[in-house]
């Protein structure tokens, strides 16, 4: 039953503050909404399915909640289950249960699902009038509150979001390196933000008014890595038919971002060793050599000091690169930053996709907080997009976040190490089976190196369909 208790809101009522009242006995609302009105903008309900769809409509912060509602007045759980449903539309919304003294036992049971407050009946209206205004100016404060909170000052680097202790440290060497010209490899399990941090490391040193160029290492086809790499004078092999530069001449004066350098081929780590020696490059088929002056960032997901210790990479290089690292903290390592990440991602998403701007419900936050995250920030990007399309009334709720949470609980008994497997195994085959065993798409879905997807596979035992 939602009872209409005034025709239209008019001008006037628009400003004052919103408060639902949500009792069965029509009395009781009446005398509410008659000694209320000048001060509050009173919208009422008498049973919870139109209390929700006031709630929901309106974004009532304010809820007055008798519990004894219909069907069965006579006990609590029809109105305790308002609270809930509430609580989980908005979780910061301030719900006073309205309560006689033999009700008091499940009105503290109220309390402890996160009701605001309790206030005894009989009502006493001016008393009420009191209490609303207290709360009211509560939720007035909290909402500026929100508006501070966001990651404006210490919780980011520019668009780099971290409050977590690893990430502010992150941002204090980022400082102190971008004045030099130290290279620095980044290290960091895939979509932590690698690519990023090197970009802020470009953008706020002296160099920054040069430019920025990124090669990643594994993407580029091994026939054309070379003179990708170091450019090729005309007729120097078939096919070049014309001079070409290379990318690394391309970084003079700015930054030059070595990517996926774990996945650089032993003859090519040579030739970048003697590049990053002597600065110097020279063409395929050239005579001439060519000074490069760039900043180095070089940056891998792989354990470069095992692939060192394995053979696979070159050791001298290692030391040339390495000589200043960052590690960058895998998502779930990184505290809170979890859902400061996740509500900064619904803002921008929701006015990129010109979608509304939905609150997380407090099923939600709980879920990304418990999440693994083994895919990192990334993960977390197309899951939050997900969701903000996905959403449907006022929040997104946990399962639109499409997190494979019975899995993570299933982990969860199981060692960290196990569950992170089990998840990597799930997400490569179903990115291989997505894209019908194409390696190149699955690499790029996955947001990794083609060498890389290899080496997954043949760590986790998986083929490439048949007919690939
Ligand atoms: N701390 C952060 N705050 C905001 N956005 C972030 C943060 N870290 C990463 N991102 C975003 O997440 C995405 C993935 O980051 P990035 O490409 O830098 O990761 P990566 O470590 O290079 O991943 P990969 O190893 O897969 O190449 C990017 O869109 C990036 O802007
Ligand atoms: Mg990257």
């Amino acid at each position: 039953m939602v009872m209409p208790d005034k025709d239209n809101k008019d001008i006037e009522t628009a400003e004052l503050p919103k408060v639902l009242i949500v009792d069965d006995d029509e009395q009781i609302l009446k005398q509410i909404q008659w000694f209320l009105s000048d001060e509050f903008n009173i919208y009422s309900a008498g049973d919870r399915p139109g209390a929700i769809e006031i709630f929901e409509k309106e974004k009532t912060p304010v809820v007055l909640l008798d519990l004894g509602l219909p069907p069965r007045p006579r006990d609590a759980a029809e109105g305790l289950r308002a609270l809930e449903d509430m609580l989980e539309l908005n979780p910061l919304a301030k719900i006073i249960i309205v309560s006689g003294n033999s009700e008091r036992k499940n009105a503290i049971a109220a309390v402890d699902k996160g009701a605001y407050d309790i206030f005894p009946k009989p009502v006493a209206l001016d008393e009420l009038k009191i209490v609303l205004r207290r709360v009211c100016r509560m939720v007035n404060l909290e909402n500026e509150n929100i508006q501070e909170r966001k990651p404006t000052e210490g919780g980011s680097f520019g668009e780099i979001i971290g409050a977590s202790p690893p990430m502010q440290a992150i941002f204090q060497t980022i400082q102190k390196v971008s004045s030099t010209d130290v290279p620095i490899l980044i290290t960091g399990e895939s979509g932590t933000g690698k690519e990023l941090i090197a970009n802020a490391i470009h953008n706020t040193g002296s160099r920054k008014n040069g430019p920025f160029i990124a090669i990643n290492c594994g993407a580029i086809p091994e026939s054309l890595i070379e003179s990708e790499l170091f450019g090729h004078e005309k007729g120097s092999f078939t096919g070049a038919s014309t001079q070409r530069r290379g990318r690394l001449e391309y970084a003079n004066g700015g930054t030059l971002f070595l990517d996926e350098i774990g996945d650089l081929a032993h003859d090519l780590q040579v030739k970048m060793l003697r590049f990053l020696q002597e600065k110097v490059i020279e063409r395929i088929g050239g005579r001439q050599l060519v000074s490069v002056d760039g900043r180095i960032i070089a940056a891998t997901n792989r354990n470069l000091e095992e692939d060192v210790r394995s053979g696979v990479f070159r050791e001298d290089l290692y030391f040339r690169l390495a000589v200043m690292k960052i590690h960058l903290p895998p998502l779930r390592e990184r505290g809170d930053d979890v859902i400061l990440l996740a509500e900064h991602m619904a803002e921008a998403f929701s006015k990129e996709l010109k979608m509304p701007h939905r609150r997380f419900s407090k099923g939600a936050i709980d879920a990304i907080c418990k999440y693994d995250w083994p895919g990192n920030i990334r993960e977390m990007q197309n899951s939050v997009k997900r969701a903000i399309v996905l959403a449907a009334g006022n929040s997104i709720k946990a399962e639109d976040l499409g997190l494979n949470t019975a899995n993570t609980l299933l982990h969860k008994s199981a060692s960290l190490k196990d569950a992170r497997e089990a998840t990597e195994r799930e997400m490569l085959s179903e990115a291989l089976r997505k894209n019908n065993g194409n390696i190149s798409k699955t690499a790029k879905s996955l947001g990794v190196s083609r060498p890389t997807l290899y080496d997954l596979m043949a760590r986790h035992g998986l083929q490439q369909p048949a007919g690939k």
